[in-house]
């Protein structure tokens, strides 16, 4: 190490924590394969080039999610840090979960002044990567940076770490299935008992217009990210897909709330996976993600039945996008 970066890595600790129970990654792939209709887990969106795509999504003009959350973040940093520091705490630590590049955060830290800033992140090198870089810029700041799949198992915590407060943004919450979303606000609100709090990013409804231009951009990129996770799987199981023979579908289904998103197979093709033949009809579908949206109140509904009190959301001017502050009761 050279000496010139020794100083502020004095405030950086790494950690991985990877459940070791987990099903193996061939069966759990095939399981969602081999399902009617088929469908793969968002986790595998995020090798290092999908993680890469996934910012380059964060930048398309028809993405609004970002630009809106990082708006109200900005408008509102100030309120927001004393909203969080009602009660006095001499000791806070902020907790995000799917830390990505750690741009959000730092809207955040001058304000809030929290003592520690745990980054939790799927993608390993882009954790590191990324989290290194803010021992510069904020040399005041213990950093601690756990790889993990934080949706199989919130990660156990260091001690005395104060009020935690978890921040959860992008509206990923959006990423979750209902049942899932409810049992997931629950753990966290274990995790940062008892004087905590989670900051938490939420895509609302709007025009179907607007909610299915920001998942078809114009550039492709969505479509690149989508194709991406084909890519992942041949990696990790050899099951030769052919990302060309597939397209990128996504959707606004009102009914359900929730864009859909899926991998179309343009062709009839087969692909092998262990011995176990996937074969697909031209169009059928491969289900990837859904992105839930809800309204202010569906929300804090649900908050509330997962133990979390609402103290108070901020919107952007047109109200599509909401940041959430809540606590545990
Ligand atoms: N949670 C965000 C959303 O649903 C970001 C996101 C997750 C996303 N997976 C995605 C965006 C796939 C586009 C495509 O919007």
């Amino acid at each position: 190490m050279r000496n010139t970066s020794k100083k502020h890595l004095d405030n950086y600790t790494f950690n991985r924590q990877y459940s070791t129970c987990k099903p193996n990654i061939t069966t759990e792939i095939l399981n969602g394969l081999l399902s009617v209709p088929k469908h793969l887990s968002p986790k595998f969106f995020y090798d290092q080039k999908g993680s890469e795509l996934f910012e380059k999504i964060t930048n398309q003009p028809e993405y609004y999610v970002t630009r809106k959350e990082i708006s109200i973040l900005q408008t509102n940093c100030n309120d927001i840090a004393n909203t969080i520091t009602k009660t006095p705490q001499h000791n806070i630590s902020l907790l995000e979960l799917g830390s990505g590049n750690s741009t959000k955060v730092q809207i955040l830290l001058e304000t809030l002044r929290p003592n520690t800033y745990i980054p939790i992140d799927i993608s390993e090198t882009f954790l590191k990567e990324n989290t290194l870089k803010l021992t510069d810029a904020f040399p005041w700041l213990n950093i601690h940076a756990i790889s993990a799949d934080y949706c199989h198992a919130l990660p156990s915590l260091p001690p005395n770490l104060g009020k935690k407060v978890a921040f959860f943004p992008g509206s990923s919450i959006g990423n979750f299935e209902p049942a899932a979303t409810l049992s997931f606000l629950k753990n966290i609100a274990k995790w940062i008992e008892p004087t905590g709090g989670l900051l938490i990013g939420v895509d609302l409804i709007k025009s179907q217009e607007t909610l299915n231009l920001a998942y078809n951009d114009l550039d492709g990129v969505t479509a690149a990210f989508n194709l991406n996770i084909l890519c992942h799987i041949n990696r990790l199981t050899q099951a030769g897909f052919k990302p060309h023979q597939f397209k990128h579908k996504a959707f606004f289904n009102n009914a359900a709330s929730r864009i859909e998103m899926h991998l179309e197979s343009t062709i009839e093709q087969s692909s092998v996976i262990n011995n176990q033949t996937i074969t697909f009809k031209a169009g059928e579908s491969i289900h990837t993600e859904n992105s839930y949206k809800y309204s202010i109140d569906s929300f804090s509904h649900l908050a509330k039945q997962a133990g979390l009190k609402p103290v108070k959301v901020w919107t952007d001017s047109e109200n599509w996008f909401s940041v959430h502050y809540l606590e545990s009761i």
